[in-house]
């Protein structure tokens, strides 16, 4: 049986692993999952069809039903372009708020581990290392203080047209960061055997010349 490679690329929120991982995949024409985008369309659509964020059942059912289509850079739900709605914050604190649920997660593990095909796989998340992807070839765990974190999420929405406010935002990330540490169900922390890489001082082309490097991308 091929193995097929996997890097996984795990941290906390707005350490700027989504573009580390989109652009490690660019260079080794991997394929990508973004594994908040999941949790993110299920908030979406429990928010629209008004489940609540206890209604576990009905949460857990709804993410094994999410009727969802990726591409580059895009991606739809119900056949509805729902790319920028799954970026708000409001979107992203709801989706922190049900990740707690052991069997939402549950409910997104075969989704996720349905990405890995050939020629490989570039994962990133929280949980990817520890729970999805244990036998990953290479685990990363990025991290950033909460200040340069804030700052590159301002700017990420402010350039996406959406509007922010950095105070807001310091708030919503160290209290998103300690909810999404201190959950029972498949805790943030580093894998036992994760590469960890601090962002703060370095920019996106350094920290994916880092992972190439780790990986033993030729010519890295
Ligand atoms: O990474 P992103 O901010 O898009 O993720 C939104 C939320 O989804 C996170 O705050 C986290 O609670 C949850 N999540 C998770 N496990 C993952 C990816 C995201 O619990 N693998």
């Amino acid at each position: 049986m091929t193995i097929v490679d996997v890097i996984t690329i795990d941290g906390p929120t707005a350490s700027g692993k989504g573009t580390v991982a989109h652009k490690v995949a660019d260079a080794l024409s991997f394929h990508l999952l973004d594994s908040g985008a999941l949790y993110r369309l299920v908030a979406l659509a429990s928010e629209r069809a008004g489940i609540g964020m206890q209604d576990v059942e009905g949460l857990a059912s709804l993410a094994t039903r999410l009727d969802v289509k990726f591409g580059p850079d895009r991606v739809w739900l119900r056949g509805e372009e729902v790319s920028l709605a799954i970026r708000a914050e409001a979107t992203g604190n709801r989706a922190s708020a049900i990740a707690v649920h052991q069997p939402v997660r549950d409910a997104l593990t075969a989704l996720q581990r349905g990405f890995r095909k050939l020629p490989g796989l570039v994962a990133d998340g929280r949980d990817m290392g520890t729970v999805i992807f244990p036998d990953a070839r290479l685990k990363v765990f990025l991290t950033a203080s909460v200040e340069a974190r804030a700052r590159r999420r301002y700017k990420q929405l402010i350039d996406k047209g959406i509007s922010a406010n950095i105070e807001d935002l310091l708030r919503d990330l160290e209290s998103r960061d300690q909810r999404d540490r201190s959950r029972a169900a498949a805790p943030l922390r580093p894998a036992e055997d994760a590469h960890l890489l601090d962002t703060s001082d370095m920019t996106v082309d350094q920290a994916v010349a880092q992972v190439l490097q780790w990986y033993g991308a030729p010519g890295s």
